[in-house]
């Protein structure tokens, strides 16, 4: 795929310190235009600035937006790597499919990729915990109000230099269980990471917040009884010594760090079990002190202990409110990986 590079004559300075999540951004920035006759065009890498776009274009109004999350680490050999690109790439093509965006061929969208994070590789920080976040996103960008089929897109990649997701770092999260909002259903849009899921998201997020609490476990759709996922995580738990997790049913995102614990869990020797999982049952568990562990993983929360859930107006605390041994076991093994500080025999990542 031709690229062309187009450099800033104005680089920033780079901050090092209290990065913080998602609130600087590098020097340049990757855009593609696509037209249904003229297919994917002028892949090109620029400095990084605001977008122009007609005020009818169709992400205004109609919300087709898509996007990924995805980092890059400096290991302590200072080369920089990927974790799992390529399933960010499928996952990306599998919800443009589903909101009737067009997909991009895999190896371009791979290249597209690795070839920004070469141009701003530079940005990637070093100290603990810290990474480069990608953020791949696609909108429809047809220039009239018409519910059509869309015609034109445009990809976009930008990156911030990025430290712990939450204030809490690996400390355990505060999570509240919602009774009233749903998230998705099964046959909607759960599976893809389109913007309108967190827009879905938001009223209930906002009164979670207001709780004093960080994020909200979403009920499944229909019936507001089985476990899905956290607004910005996969959910796993300890049941009397076996790994739990929502399976995929349609209306949850097949997390990439959720297969990656799965994969992991199983090669340690422990028991994994995708299936339906009831709030009562979880009760249950947490009242005969069964429920050992809980834990939600994400590329941008990593692993992070859940320490305490609400729901029906009363609060659960989970394991003391401490990190529990699988998912202390479970983050180093994983950031391990990510930041090449062990070998990483799933050959899982990929290096600039
Ligand atoms: N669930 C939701 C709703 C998310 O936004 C994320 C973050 O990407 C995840 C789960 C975790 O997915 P992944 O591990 O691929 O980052
Ligand atoms: C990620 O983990 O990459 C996410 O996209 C979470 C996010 C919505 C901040």
């Amino acid at each position: 795929m031709d690229i062309k590079i187009e450099r800033t004559t104005a680089p920033k300075e780079k901050q090092t310190e209290n990065l913080g999540f998602g609130k600087i951004f590098t020097d340049h920035m990757f855009i593609m235009n696509y037209n249904r006759e003229k297919g994917w065009y002028n892949g090109r890498i620029v400095p990084f600035g605001s977008i122009e776009l007609h005020p009818a274009t169709t992400v205004f109004h109609y919300g087709a937006e898509i996007f990924e999350g995805l980092k890059a680490y400096r290991r302590a050999d200072g080369k920089v790597q990927l974790f799992r690109p390529i399933e960010n790439v499928k996952r990306m093509n599998s919800s443009a499919e589903r909101i009737g965006l067009p997909q991009m061929p895999e190896q371009d969208m791979l290249e597209a990729i690795l070839k920004f994070v070469e141009v701003e590789q530079d940005w990637v920080p070093s100290g603990e915990g810290e990474s480069l976040y990608l953020r791949p996103f696609m909108i429809g960008a047809d220039e009239h109000l018409g519910v059509h089929s869309i015609e034109n897109a445009i990809f976009y990649i930008i990156a911030s230099p990025s430290g712990s997701y939450y204030t809490e770092g690996i400390n355990p999260v505060k999570i509240m269980i919602e009774e009233e909002d749903v998230r998705a259903v099964r046959g909607g849009t759960g599976y893809t990471k389109c913007g309108g899921n967190y827009a879905a998201a938001n009223r209930a997020g906002e009164r979670a917040e207001k709780k004093g609490y960080t994020q909200v476990l979403w009920l499944d759709g229909v019936e507001r009884k089985y476990i899905e996922e956290v607004g910005a995580m996969n959910v796993m738990f300890k049941i009397d010594g076996t790994i739990v997790t929502p399976m995929l049913s349609g209306s949850i995102l097949p997390g990439i760090t959720r297969k990656s614990c799965i994969e992991v869990l199983k090669d340690a020797g422990y028991k994994v079990e995708e299936r339906l999982l009831s709030v009562d049952e979880l009760l249950a568990a947490l009242q005969s002190g069964t429920l050992e562990e809980a834990w939600g993983c994400g590329t941008a929360a990593v692993v992070s202990p859940i320490g305490q859930l609400y729901y029906g107006g009363q609060t659960y605390t989970i394991n003391d409110n401490k990190i529990g041994k699988v998912t202390q076991e479970l983050y180093d093994k994983l950031t391990g990986i990510q930041w090449g500080k062990i070998e990483d025999n799933y050959k899982w990542t990929v290096q600039i």
